[in-house]
């Protein structure tokens, strides 16, 4: 039994790669972390996060339903779970105001651009087609208007001339790995 009973349980919502979920894992292990990797869903099946969560034996489930039924079934889970706080990592899904308002808990996300500049999708490609000198992400509360939410913590990457949107999004990733688990461990 883990020694995690005054850490906040947190669920894992990814779509993908769940590189994320991993340095969310990888940190909750930490002594300086104050929350427990507790439940992971993913809204598609066989995604490396899933087969990363099943390694690591954290509890998992795949939703692959539209999003009515996606989330009438991830309320229940996450309420039999006891969850306190949800993370959105590279989930691709737009979340109802409904289930926002329901569900209760502190919803947080990752975005891949400094906010308020390029929310929603492709955001390198915008900010090198500005000619940005700087990239990076931002970890905000995630309310019913998308990419809105306050922001909790961002970091910043700075855009060479020689980069193209795979060298920027890999270096945006690597903030990300950090910026997330500092934002949860600070709201915990
Ligand atoms: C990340 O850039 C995240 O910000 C975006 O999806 C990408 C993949 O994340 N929303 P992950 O490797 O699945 O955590």
């Amino acid at each position: 039994m883990e020694k995690s009973n005054s850490k906040k349980k947190i669920a894992v919502f990814i779509s993908g790669k769940g590189s994320n979920l991993k340095n969310l894992y990888e940190f909750s292990k930490k002594k300086v972390s104050k929350f427990t990797v507790a439940l992971v869903i993913s809204n598609k099946k066989n995604v490396s996060g899933i087969s990363f969560s099943k390694l690591k034996k954290i509890n998992s489930i795949c939703i692959e339903k539209n999003l009515e039924q996606f989330e009438a079934k991830a309320y229940l889970i996450l309420k039999k779970k006891k969850i306190d706080i949800i993370c959105l990592a590279g989930f691709m899904k737009i979340l109802s105001k409904d289930f926002i308002k329901k569900v209760g808990i502190p919803i947080l996300n990752i975005h891949p651009s400094l906010l308020p500049k390029y929310k929603g999708l492709n955001t390198h490609a915008r900010a090198l087609k500005r000619k940005e000198k700087f990239g990076g992400c931002s970890v905000h509360f995630v309310t019913p208007k998308l990419d809105s939410g306050k922001i909790i913590l961002q970091k910043k990457v700075k855009i060479l001339k020689r980069d193209n949107e795979n060298s920027l999004s890999k270096k945006v990733l690597k903030a990300e790995h950090k910026a997330y688990s500092l934002a949860l461990n600070t709201i915990c």
